[in-house]
């Protein structure tokens, strides 16, 4: 069985920077700590809108990353320029629509090949490891199959996944309860994971991941690397407060005693 990897996406460590315009909390930080705690790499997204992580987060993270630097982007010229530029260790291409939230679901490898096929070559003949974000499809991994070009591997989206995790199979009453949504959307990773490795492709996978669904997907045994954010952002604020909580107490006492 291939060991399973972390990959930390600092994203939201921009976010919360971006909201006020503040020098911290910095990116560069975060990945410190996360590969000083056992992520294998890091990964970020810069997005057209540049609404967290920012050129020069990239340039400084290129420069301080130990591990895997992984950077995602849209197939666009402005993003391949970067990537050419900044050279990343891994890009992975993912889709992207200006007034999306995030990332909203993989790429349609079957509908737009060409300009997938085009950014690939672009990026492996500069030695740059290239992978996909799919949705588990299995039409979409037969496409990738047959762009004829140096894909390393592809990251499975396990958004619907988690989503089923969310609404409940086991009689919530959620209003789109589906029974049996969480065992079919798991299949549908598991097989295109199996499809994938036999193909000697590496398989990644992400996408609103948490410790409360991510078992059945880091059991899978093909899959390689877990990119994973928003949860541990969001849950690093929580366990990190009583020591931020505890910082600030120190600083105003010391104020007060001098
Ligand atoms: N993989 C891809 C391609 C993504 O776009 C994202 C979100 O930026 C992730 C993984 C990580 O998702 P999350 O932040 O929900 O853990």
């Amino acid at each position: 069985m291939k060991p399973l990897h972390l990959s930390v996406n600092v994203d939201h460590i921009a976010t919360l920077r971006q909201a006020r315009g503040a020098p911290y909390p910095d990116p560069v930080e975060a990945a410190h700590v996360a590969e000083t705690t056992g992520a294998r790499g890091i990964t970020v997204h810069l997005r057209g809108d540049r609404r967290h992580i920012q050129d020069s987060d990239v340039r400084r993270l290129r420069s301080t990353v130990r591990g895997k630097l992984n950077l995602e982007i849209a197939a666009s010229d402005e993003m391949l320029g970067i990537a050419l530029e900044v050279r990343p260790d891994q890009v992975t291409l993912v889709p992207e629509r200006p007034d999306e939230v995030t990332t909203e679901g993989g790429l349609d490898v079957v509908r737009h090949p060409g300009p997938i096929r085009s950014a690939v070559r672009r990026l492996a003949s500069a030695d740059i490891a290239v992978s996909l974000f799919l949705d588990p499809d299995a039409e979409q991994l037969a496409a990738l199959t047959t762009l004829d070009t140096e894909v390393i591997g592809f990251e499975l989206n396990t958004d619907a996944y988690t989503r089923a995790v969310i609404r409940g199979d086991h009689g919530g009453d959620h209003p789109e309860n589906d029974p049996g949504s969480i065992e079919r959307e798991l299949d549908k990773i598991r097989e295109v994971a199996e499809q994938g490795a036999g193909q000697g492709l590496q398989v990644f996978a992400g996408h609103g991941l948490t410790t409360g669904n991510v078992g059945p997907v880091a059991s899978l045994p093909q899959i390689e690397e877990l990119n994973i954010g928003h949860w541990l952002v969001s849950r690093g604020a929580i366990v990190g407060l009583a020591q931020s909580v505890r910082e600030m107490l120190d600083a105003m006492a010391s104020a007060r005693s001098e």
